[in-house]
């Protein structure tokens, strides 16, 4: 196996998808995997100086598929799910994976094999759940805005919890639910009001003044006054803290505070309480941070979990974002204003987090690296100046032709492509040993016309 550097010039090993090697980290042992990384970290190896995903060479599913091309490797998101239904063990629970963060079909199907359920924000993710074989109650619907068109969605096929996160929003199910004629199954979404460290503002949603979820201090008199509703019945308590939370402190005075509250509320007659979804949010690795650690993490919540209670746990990130890279093809380099800038047919249209959230995902060239570098600018081919990947980062050479991988990419990339300068949204393959399947097919100039009329069908005012 061989070795490169990382940006900051350390020396780590050249196989791992999770982070290069760096002070404190545990030891590479003799399979090139690191004791305690993530299993995930094995899924794009490098082999004979290629990178792989699992058995497959990168440039044979950039020849088939075209670039830029999103990778995904089952083995990736296997080991990620078991790994986390593992440290649950002992204590009944549920994985309800977040579709936002990749609701490619073939990942939601391949989820919902390893017996996940699902946390849903829309009527949209929702119909991606049940084309992927999902049931009502493999369900959690969650978020702030939902319309009570969704909501009757969810109603009719039974969601197991509607985490509601507004009084007015509890009032809105509890009449569509008479409307459906049943009673619905909710939660009530707690804003904990628990400071987290979060790399970014807009991926924090645990603290005072957020628009997620009810104040803590306001959730008993809801529950009070909701009392008289017929067609609502509470069974849960909700929080989410937010995104790339690190360590298990946040966790462990959320879930603290939360069941406080289920004591007092059951104190008060609220009674039916049976599930405890404690949110998303485990950290990845993006660079050389610390994993979230599977085990730590459930130990927290099992510590504090009264008898009687289901844990739900609604991870996207952690399950997908280190099983999945975005293939992408060099077209320029270009010298200018004493810069140098490596342009890629992938840009912020297929990858919006570095510069939407400053993102840092690493970058390497998919053949072997040179080891000779240079300090550039990774940017796309989008017309706006916040279109890049990486800012005065040091990179082996590549030139035009060659194939870049950027890692950690499973999880909000596809999700948040867009059509900005039409482009059409890229191709997504999914990895398994040593076969690959193209599961979307990349969008046609056809496509980025498909609803638009030619010709218009006018009304009078
Ligand atoms: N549950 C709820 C209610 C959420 O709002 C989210 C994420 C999750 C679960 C899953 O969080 P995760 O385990 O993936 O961290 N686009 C941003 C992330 C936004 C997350 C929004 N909510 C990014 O690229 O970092």
């Amino acid at each position: 196996m061989r070795q490169r550097r990382d940006r900051r010039g350390n020396v780590g090993e050249g196989i791992l998808s999770g982070g290069t090697t760096s002070v404190g980290a545990p030891r590479p042992t003799a399979a090139g995997t690191r004791e305690g990384a993530p299993l995930s970290a094995t899924a794009f190896p490098r082999v004979g100086g290629t990178v792989y995903c699992e058995g497959v060479p990168l440039p044979q599913i950039a020849a088939a598929a075209g670039t830029p091309a999103y990778v995904y490797s089952t083995a990736g998101v296997r080991a990620q799910y078991r790994m986390l239904d593992a440290a649950f063990g002992g204590v009944p629970h549920r994985i309800h994976y977040s579709v936002k963060a990749n609701g490619n079909l073939a990942v939601l199907r391949l989820l919902q094999s390893l017996g996940a359920g699902v946390d849903i924000v829309s009527g949209g993710e929702l119909y991606r759940a049940l084309r992927a074989n999902y049931t009502g109650d493999d369900v959690v619907f969650s978020g702030v805005g939902k319309t009570a068109a969704e909501i009757g969605e969810a109603l009719a096929v039974g969601v197991r919890l509607i985490n509601v996160e507004s009084e007015a929003e509890l009032y809105l199910v509890n009449e569509e639910a008479a409307r459906a004629g049943v009673v619905a199954s909710v939660a009530l979404r707690v804003n904990p009001e628990v400071t987290v460290s979060s790399p970014h503002p807009y991926i924090k949603t645990g603290e005072r003044g957020n628009k997620f979820g009810i104040a803590y201090d306001e959730i008993a008199g809801v529950v009070h006054r909701a009392k008289h509703l017929r067609s609502v019945r509470l069974r849960g308590l909700d929080m989410h803290l937010g995104s790339q939370v690190a360590g298990t402190d946040p966790y462990k005075d959320g879930v603290q505070r939360l069941i406080a509250l289920y004591h007092t509320l059951v104190a008060d007659g609220a009674t039916d309480i049976v599930y405890l979804d404690v949110g998303g949010g485990l950290a990845v690795t993006y660079d050389d941070e610390a994993p979230a650690d599977p085990s730590a993490f459930a130990a927290v919540v099992k510590a504090a979990l009264p008898s009687g209670l289901t844990v739900l746990v609604e991870p996207g990130r952690y399950l997908v974002a280190n099983a999945g890279v975005l293939l992408t093809r060099v077209l320029y380099r270009k010298q200018t204003g004493g810069k140098t800038y490596i342009i890629t047919d992938a840009g912020m249209t297929e990858l919006l987090r570095p510069s939407h959230y400053s993102a840092y995902h690493r970058i390497e060239p998919v053949s072997e690296p040179t080891g000779s570098q240079t300090v550039v600018d990774v940017v796309g081919p989008v017309c706006e100046s916040g279109d890049f990947f990486a800012l005065d980062r040091r990179l082996d050479d590549v030139v035009p032709g060659d194939l870049l991988v950027i890692y950690s990419a499973g999880a909000y990339g596809f999700a948040m492509a867009s059509n900005y300068n039409a482009r059409p949204r890229p191709a997504e393959v999914l990895v398994d040993g040593g076969r690959f399947a193209v599961v979307t097919t990349r969008e046609t100039y056809e496509d980025l016309v498909r609803h638009e009329q030619s010709t218009l069908a006018w009304r009078d005012a």
